[in-house]
């Protein structure tokens, strides 16, 4: 069968992972989805970078939108980061050029992912974005696909594998979170602007878009309130700690009377919790459905391997000739559903 070809744009952290899974189990996947998988042309700002892999036999674009519009690319994988420029850019122009598009960019998605999903379903494209949220944790699957069935009623979760190492080693070392970026750093976790990890802007990112699916209205980034970790302090853990507690980033969304409530604050969590258990960069999501019950999701959170694993999950979906729409609805669907919320008195 014929292969199905891979434009990869980003070769940092979560680039050069998908790279290695690629070239480590190109046997494996094809076993797996029937087809062949492989990459014909990649880019990333710098060409002389040495990125530990090698890239002999790829195409080399310095220009992403370029790539993006190859006609020997069938599916676009958007792994720069960024809510605007050449993320933005070039996935609009592999959608406008009929392409799936795989990312893991979720403050793409929580800004402009409407607008991305009317157009990649006017398109009859995808958007895949399975490692956007909690790294390799597969909780785009289950609530698109595992709990179809269900009415959604309660999201939350620890959803940034960086604000959870650094209040973990905060905890551990009695240092400030400041002299702990150089460690997360070297596990691949940080966002390139780390602002938007310990200001809560990036787990918000993420809430905003599992409330799109949750609850089927469009993304509401705006909607949410937003408190990061810079204010909590040593004292404020060793406080909390002596009263058998722990301080994590915590995000809830859910449906009220008044509409849908979105949060992402630092809170109490009882020690002894599995929240309170949560070390590292892992991440936790709890699920609550109206037939199922509550699930928790547990996993890395951030990370090459993990991350990678995510971004493989949703192009060996394409490879098998998944279809749906980008946010578990159709995008009409979601802005009149919207709509109709913000007519409530
Ligand atoms: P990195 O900063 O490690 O890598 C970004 C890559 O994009 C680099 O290769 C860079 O090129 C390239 N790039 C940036 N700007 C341009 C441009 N204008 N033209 C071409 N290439 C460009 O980021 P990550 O790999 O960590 O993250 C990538 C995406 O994945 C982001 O959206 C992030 O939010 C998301 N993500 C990351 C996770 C993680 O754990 N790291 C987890 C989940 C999602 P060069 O190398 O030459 O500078
Ligand atoms: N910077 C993000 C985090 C990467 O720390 O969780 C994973 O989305």
């Amino acid at each position: 069968s014929q292969p199905l070809r891979l434009g990869i744009a980003g070769l940092g952290t979560v680039g050069v992972g998908v790279v290695r899974i690629i070239r480590k189990q190109a046997a494996l996947i094809e076993a797996r989805t029937g087809r062949p998988v492989t990459i014909t042309a990649v880019s990333a700002r710098s060409r002389d970078k040495d990125r530990g892999v090698t890239l002999s036999g790829y195409a080399w674009e310095d220009d992403p939108v370029a790539l993006a519009k190859r006609d020997d690319v069938d599916v676009f994988v958007e792994l720069m980061g960024g809510d605007e420029g050449p993320a933005k850019d070039a996935t609009e122009a592999a959608l406008a050029s009929g392409k799936d598009v795989v990312t893991a960019n979720k403050a793409l998605l929580a800004i402009h992912g409407q607008a991305l999903a009317e157009q990649a379903e006017a398109a009859g494209c995808l958007i895949r974005y399975e490692a956007a949220v909690a790294g390799g944790i597969p909780v785009i699957k289950a609530l698109t696909e595992s709990l179809a069935g269900n009415e959604i009623t309660r999201v939350m979760g620890v959803m940034n594998g960086t604000c959870n190492y650094i209040l973990t080693r905060m905890e551990e070392t009695g240092n400030g979170y400041n002299s702990l970026f150089e460690e997360a750093e070297a596990l691949g976790y940080l966002e390139a602007d780390p602002n938007l990890d310990v200001g809560g802007i990036d787990a918000a990112h993420k809430l905003a878009i599992l409330s799109s699916i949750a609850f089927g209205t469009q993304v509401d980034f705006d909607g949410i309130e937003i408190e990061g970790i810079q204010r909590v302090s040593i004292d404020d853990i060793q406080a909390a700690a002596n009263m058998g507690y722990k301080i994590k980033l915590l995000g809830v969304a859910q449906m009220t009377g008044r509409g849908l409530e979105q949060r992402m604050q630092p809170c109490l969590v009882p020690d002894s919790s599995p929240l309170g258990q949560l070390a590292g960069g892992t991440n936790m999501i709890v699920l609550e459905g109206d037939a199922i019950g509550q699930i928790v999701l547990r996993g890395p959170g951030a990370g090459e391997g993990p991350t990678a694993s995510a971004v493989l999950s949703d192009i060996c979906d394409i490879a098998r000739g998944w279809h749906g729409p980008v946010f578990g609805q159709k995008a009409a669907t979601l802005a009149s559903a919207t709509a109709a919320l913000s007519q409530r008195p």
